[in-house]
């Protein structure tokens, strides 16, 4: 085998680690990290992404034994209320159950398993609508209608719990009674988040989509910049696809993988037809459109400027973001202020870092059928300096024809999102077309890393739990 190519770099558009290096503040040690592991997986079968049997693998040996990102904290701000996590078949009730503190009830009745939460709601008490079966909030049997006919009901019907955790103003479950705590899980995370503090940001636009692509498929359309100049090809003037940075990160335990897409300057892929500077310009006009008109108003005066890069966007949008956010933002490396930093813990947490392009991701199977996904994503804000935590924005639903652009939360980043959607059904219905004697996916080495990544995860769980005979 040959050596891995890492990214592919031009005179206007360098790789990722020299443009770096020629910013106005050094990048934390996380960010400038190298990764330590190459994922190995090379076969990866059409079918992992439809077969009805490995959906079944994956629910039992991966879903019901790892750790995954449920919802945030800041979504069940009082006691008493809760969200639905549906993985799957799976369904836990995420509550706030005192002030500080949560638990994941498995979503099923004790009675004749009706589901007992099926949308966010709040009250001091969960009530089967059935018969009406009741339970107080941290768990404990509270009422049972005639309890004269179950005299063997007692204390012990307790709602079961998963394991919960936070990290990050997010929460974790594991339905496995059996795991290990989270922290071996979140791998390089809480180091390279040290400085960047999920917990003290709060969501501006929150929404959960239906797609028709299975779940790994939706993930993997994420994972890579190599989609860009094809899907976005409106976006090739001012980002940096194929100079990406991919690392994969492997403790052991925890397996974490990120990319950084760099902003300001054009995609390798025009061979320096367009000019740094020009790229630049650029990138600057698209950040103040997705800030409205206000943000317009702030935009330098770039032709009488000598130079003009990435430093004077970071520089230009660490002020006028802190403006608008009431934040402190100068400690924030011009690569956290402008580039798209994105991790990935698998299932199905993906949180970005910096304030380029602040958004979490989370994908799920939908019910049974390994042809359907859930994407919910959320963009983030810093809690402006001083002042309380703002609400997190509600919840909304996309059904699988809906597009991100009737949702003006969404901005300019609606238009990204539906490209990249638009791609899924056919991807899906695709893998499901191709010839027998190729019904294998051939990925990048560099650029889809993350990919392979992603399908071994999926694998060690699988063969771990069969390993494990449960
Ligand atoms: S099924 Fe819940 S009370 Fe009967
Ligand atoms: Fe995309």
């Amino acid at each position: 085998m040959t050596d891995i190519i890492k990214g592919r770099g031009t005179k206007e558009s360098p790789l990722v680690d020299e443009l770096i290096a020629a910013d106005s503040l050094p990048v934390p040690e996380g960010l400038s990290a190298d990764g330590n592991y190459d994922p190995q997986l090379t076969h990866i079968e059409f079918s992992t992404y439809y077969d009805r049997d490995y959906a079944a693998l994956e629910l039992e040996h991966m879903w019901k034994k790892s750790w995954q990102y449920a919802c945030r904290e800041e979504d069940i701000p009082a006691v008493g209320d809760r969200y639905p996590y549906d993985v799957g078949p799976l369904s836990f009730i995420i509550i706030r159950s005192a002030d500080n503190k949560f638990k994941a009830f498995h979503n099923s009745c004790l009675h004749r398993g009706t589901k007992l939460c099926t949308h966010m709601t709040s009250t001091d008490q969960i009530r089967c609508p059935f018969h009406g079966w009741t339970w107080n909030i941290d768990g404990s049997i509270k009422n049972i209608p005639e309890q004269w006919d179950f005299p063997y009901v007692d204390e012990s019907y307790r709602l079961p719990e998963a394991k919960l955790d936070t990290w990050g103003g997010c929460i974790f479950i594991n339905p496995d009674p059996e795991a290990a705590p989270l922290a071996e899980s979140l791998g390089v995370l809480p180091g390279h988040f040290s400085h960047f503090d999920l917990a003290d940001r709060f969501t501006l636009a929150f929404t959960t989509k239906k797609i028709r692509a299975n779940w790994k498929q939706v993930w993997a359309a994420f994972l890579e910049a190599y989609h860009v100049a094809e899907t976005h090809y409106d976006a090739v003037n001012f980002t940096g696809d194929a100079n990406t940075k991919y690392d994969c990160f492997d403790d052991g335990k925890a397996i974490i993988s990120r990319l950084i897409t760099p902003a300001g300057v054009p995609s390798p892929t025009l061979e320096d037809r367009i000019s740094g500077r020009q790229a630049a310009i650029t990138t600057i006009q698209s950040f103040a459109n997705a800030l409205g008109p206000a943000a317009q108003a702030t935009l330098p005066d770039v032709n009488s400027m000598e130079k003009f890069g990435r430093k004077e966007i970071a520089a230009w949008r660490r002020e006028t973001m802190a403006e608008m956010l009431g934040a402190d933002l100068s400690a924030l490396s011009d690569a956290e202020m402008i580039d798209s930093i994105q991790y990935a813990m698998f299932p199905n947490f993906g949180p970005w870092l910096g304030e380029g392009l602040p958004l979490i991701y989370q994908f799920l199977p939908l019910g049974d059928n390994p042809d359907e996904s859930l994407f919910t994503v959320r963009l983030t804000a810093p809690i402006p300096k001083g002042a309380p935590r703002p609400p997190a924005a509600p919840l909304t639903h996309l059904d699988f024809d809906d597009f991100f652009e009737s949702l003006p939360e969404w901005g300019r980043i609606a238009h990204v999102f539906d490209q990249d959607m638009s791609n899924l059904p056919i991807i899906q219905s695709g893998v499901r077309a191709a010839a027998s004697s190729r019904s294998r996916l051939s990925l990048g080495r560099y650029q889809e890393q993350r990919i392979a990544l992603m399908h071994e995860f999926v694998e060690r769980k699988i063969a771990e739990g069969q390993a494990a005979g449960r």
